[in-house]
């Protein structure tokens, strides 16, 4: 029984919505929580015909048995979150911390016409930093002041911990990815907070001796949308060579696409405090791969891939991806 952080190690759009509705089925978490920034994350989850891109409710949704929280540290936009839960229908099932800072419209106006935050960093427009800025400015309104809210709010902390001491498994998802970290991220293209293991933590108020794990989340090509430095991003014409074009869940930009980076996943992995890592997109290594669900079964081209980002990252890689559904998934925990 135990308390798992799972975090993105890249810059977002690893496919921790994936990593995390696997491991929901297989652990039976009785509580999935939040972090992360706020509706500016988009996850994508697959389950057999179905695609859901959820922004403010965690994507350990799929699993019914589980309650969802959102963190302290988040921000939550009503709006997103009223459309999410009538369209998920798990209004009954997910709660609120009542210190949850607010987005409000004025936050999205400000985030959309501020020439920096719109044009040079190329933010989501999602009203994240405003927000964030009016918090540390302590003139944010908080979700306890919003009287439509008050029939979801609960104590994450409290809820969170009582549950580990009972012997119960937590799920804690981040959001957004280690590139992006406002402090150790490609500063000032980053978002409004630390994106890290110890801030997903915080966010939830679970102190750092409750957590068992740290999975980080990588993918095989790393992705980065919105502008900033990307030190191995391809050439678009030849990301399109080998078939990979993606689109963000939040702004539909085009995500720019880059190559396996072994020094920051290194270094991602140090600062996360990586205890295992997930690989995602090992079917983009060598197509053959594509919804493998066995080790053996993965061709040398993609192990050989494998061995070598596990030096990298300096932990093992317990679980990889070979497709978007998420039955597509080697799963090596149990060997460890
Ligand atoms: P903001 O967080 O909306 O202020 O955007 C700041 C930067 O972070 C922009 O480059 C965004 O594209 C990027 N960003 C924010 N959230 C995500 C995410 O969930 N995935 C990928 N990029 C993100
Ligand atoms: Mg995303």
């Amino acid at each position: 029984m135990s308390c798992t952080i799972i975090v993105g190690g890249f810059f977002g759009d690893e496919g921790k919505g994936k990593v995390v509705a696997h491991i929901a089925y297989q652990d039976h978490p009785t509580i999935i929580s939040r972090g992360g920034v706020g509706p500016n994350a988009g996850h994508t989850v697959k389950v057999g015909e179905k695609e859901y891109g959820v922004r403010m409710v965690p994507s350990g949704f799929v699993y019914p048995e589980a309650r969802l929280f959102i963190g302290t540290g988040v921000l939550v936009d009503p709006r997103i979150f009223h459309q999410e839960i009538d369209f998920l229908g798990v209004g009954d099932r997910t709660f609120i911390d009542y210190r949850c800072a607010i987005i409000e419209e004025e936050h999205i106006a400000r985030d959309r016409s501020n020439e920096h935050l719109a044009k040079t960093i190329g933010s989501t427009g999602s009203g994240c930093g405003p927000a964030n800025a009016d918090r540390v400015l302590r003139i944010a309104r908080q979700a306890k002041d919003f009287p439509e809210l008050v029939p979801f709010l609960i104590d994450v902390p409290a809820e969170i911990n009582a549950a580990i001491s009972g012997g119960e498994n937590v799920l804690l998802e981040g959001t957004q990815g280690f590139g992006i970290s406002l402090y150790y991220g490609t500063y000032p293209f980053v978002t409004s907070k630390d994106t890290s293991a110890s801030q997903i933590a915080a966010d939830n108020g679970v102190g750092p001796t409750k957590i068992d794990e740290v999975i980080v989340v990588f993918k095989a090509y790393p992705t980065r949308v919105g502008e900033g430095p990307f030190s191995t991003e391809m050439p678009r014409e030849e990301s399109d060579r080998l078939g990979i074009q993606e689109f963000g869940t939040v702004t539909h930009r085009q995500r720019r696409i880059g190559e396996w980076d072994g020094q920051m996943a290194k270094y991602s992995a140090m600062i996360n405090g990586c205890t295992q890592a997930a690989i995602t997109g090992i079917d983009r290594v060598d197509e053959k791969c594509f919804g493998v669900t066995e080790f053996d079964r993965l061709t040398k081209k993609a192990r050989d891939f494998l061995k070598k980002a596990e030096a990298d990252i300096g932990a093992p890689i317990t679980l990889i991806s070979t497709g978007p559904d998420v039955s597509q998934i080697i799963d090596l925990r149990d060997e460890q």
